[in-house]
Parts: C-alpha cells; structure tokens; sequence
C-alpha cells in the first residue's frame, strides 16, 4: 500500500523507532526492499536519488513507475522519495511520477543561500502536496565533499534553518559519511540535542558506515528516517561476485540476479529488525 514519507517518519518518531530509506538503483533493489519489509511487515521508504535517475539515462518515470506499482501492491507501507535532487525541475517531474516527498540538498551552499532556495522549494511543494527533506550541515562522501568537524549540524542552526524554510524533515550531520565500507562513529549526543531544538522528524544519511548498535542509539536519541544504500549494493554484488566465480560460464542474469536479490532481502530484513520498524506496518 502506497504510503506518504511523511506520515510514516512522524509515527517512527512519536513511537520512538527508525524507518529505513533504502536506495533503488533498478528493479530487483525494489523489489527485494518490498519483499524484505513484507516479511518483516516493516514499513520502508523506497528512494531514488538523482544520481540514480542519471544511471537511468536522465528518465525519472520508468524508474518510479516500477517502485510505484510495487508500493500499491505491497502488504505493507511503503512510501516513495526522491533523494538527493539539486534542482526544481527534478523535484517537479518526481511529484508529478508519484513521489510523496524529495529532499533538496542545497547543503553545499552556504547556509544563508541553502536557507533561500530551500524556502522557494518548499513554497512550490505546498501547491504540489509533496513533503520536503533539508539538509544542514555536512554530509561528506558525495561528490567528492568531506566531514569535518565545522560540517557537523549545529542545533541553534538547525533550529533555524527549520523555522526559515518550513521543511518538513531535516537531514543532519553528525558524523556519518555517504558510501562507506569500513565503520565511523556518530555524535549520538549531538543528535539528542538537535531532537530537542525541533520538532521535525530527523534523517540520518550515510547509515552504511553506522556500527549496528550506534544506529540503534541513533534511533533512540531521535533519528526517524534511515538512508542506507551502501550496504544495500554491497550485499547485491557480494552474492552475484560469489555466483560468478563459482559458475564463471553463466550468462543467464537471473542465475545470479535471483541469490544477489535475496541477499537484498535478508540486509532489508536484518535492518528493519535493528532500527525497530519490524512489526509497525499499519496494513494488512
Ligand atoms: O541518501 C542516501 C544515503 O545517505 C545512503 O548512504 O550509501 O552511506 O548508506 P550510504
Ligand atoms: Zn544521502
């Protein structure tokens, strides 16, 4: 059952668990995030970033259309967003595919720039009906960009940055970093004073290089949204490298696209359990 990212993010938050927002780069990533949240009937956000979308030669509608029917279908909720978007034009053509919310990541800018063309977006997604993600602060790891520690989310400034633009949720950075394969440590205490100083529901980006038990805390201190997509992919292509050196003269894509999508599922599984979205969906 299709859902909207902000409904399920702000139930995680006054229950006190995490939704997850896993990365669909094609087909079997949406259907095994689908699957693995049925099984665990866990809600799940299913997001598409606009480096994805550039994967898919620039088409923003093939794409969603395929998560958009497997959302209506499911037995659990699942919403639909665009991740990382850094123009208008892409957040328009994703509300107008179905999408519930987009994040617009203007965090590169300075925070006076960020704030204004933060605010013109979410003036435009009123009229639209789609929830908008914000970004204070640093997030390394895309495109090149670090953490440091003058990167990571002050909470008066998120305060602010919350009351100047009206975003509806509020991505931070507290340490992670996006695409990760080895573990970094998180500011947890950060997270709870952020919590404290707004009242909308917090996103935690780069959560593949989050240890198990600091993402646990993470929730708990007041994360309710949980980008992961890292993991996601490492699990996908762990078990089609695992089939392919076992059986080198496949060329069938279903031989080892079938092991590589469970693989998806027991990581969708197994992360739905961690953050406590297991068991929360509403649908039957
Ligand atoms: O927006 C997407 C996420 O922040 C994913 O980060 O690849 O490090 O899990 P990750
Ligand atoms: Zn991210």
């Amino acid at each position: 059952m299709r859902a909207w990212t902000l409904d399920l993010t702000t139930q995680a938050q006054s229950e006190g668990y995490g939704v997850l927002a896993f990365n669909v780069i094609g087909l079997d990533h949406a259907e095994a995030i689908v699957r693995g949240a049925e099984i665990e009937r866990s809600p799940v956000i299913l997001q598409v970033s606009q480096n994805a979308i550039r994967y898919r030669l620039g088409l923003v509608e093939p794409l969603v259309a395929a998560c958009r029917d497997l959302a209506d279908v499911a037995t659990v909720s699942i919403a639909l967003h665009l991740d990382h978007a850094t123009t208008r034009d892409l957040c328009e053509r994703a509300a107008r595919a179905g999408m519930s919310s987009v994040m617009f990541d203007a965090s590169a800018d300075d925070d006076a720039a960020n704030i204004a063309q933060t605010r013109e977006i979410v003036d435009w997604a009123r009229t639209a009906g789609v929830a908008v993600e914000g970004e204070i602060g640093i997030v390394g790891g895309k495109d090149g960009s670090v953490t440091t520690d003058g990167g990571l989310t002050d909470p008066d400034d998120a305060a602010r940055y919350v009351a100047e633009t009206g975003v509806d949720l509020l991505a931070v950075a507290v340490g992670s970093e996006h695409g990760m394969t080895r573990e970094t440590r998180i500011d947890l205490a950060r997270i709870g004073a952020i919590r404290e100083a707004v009242a909308v529901p917090l996103v935690l980006h780069g959560s593949s290089g989050v240890p198990d038990d600091d993402l646990r805390e993470a929730v708990r201190r007041g994360i309710a949204k949980v980008n992961m997509s890292t993991q996601l992919n490492a699990a996908w292509t762990g078990a089609v490298r695992e089939y392919l050196d076992a059986n080198p003269a496949v060329t069938d894509p279903r031989r080892y696209g079938e092991p590589a999508r469970e693989a998806m599922v027991d990581l969708v599984r197994a992360k739905c359990r961690l953050v406590g979205s297991a068991g929360k969906t509403t649908t039957s």
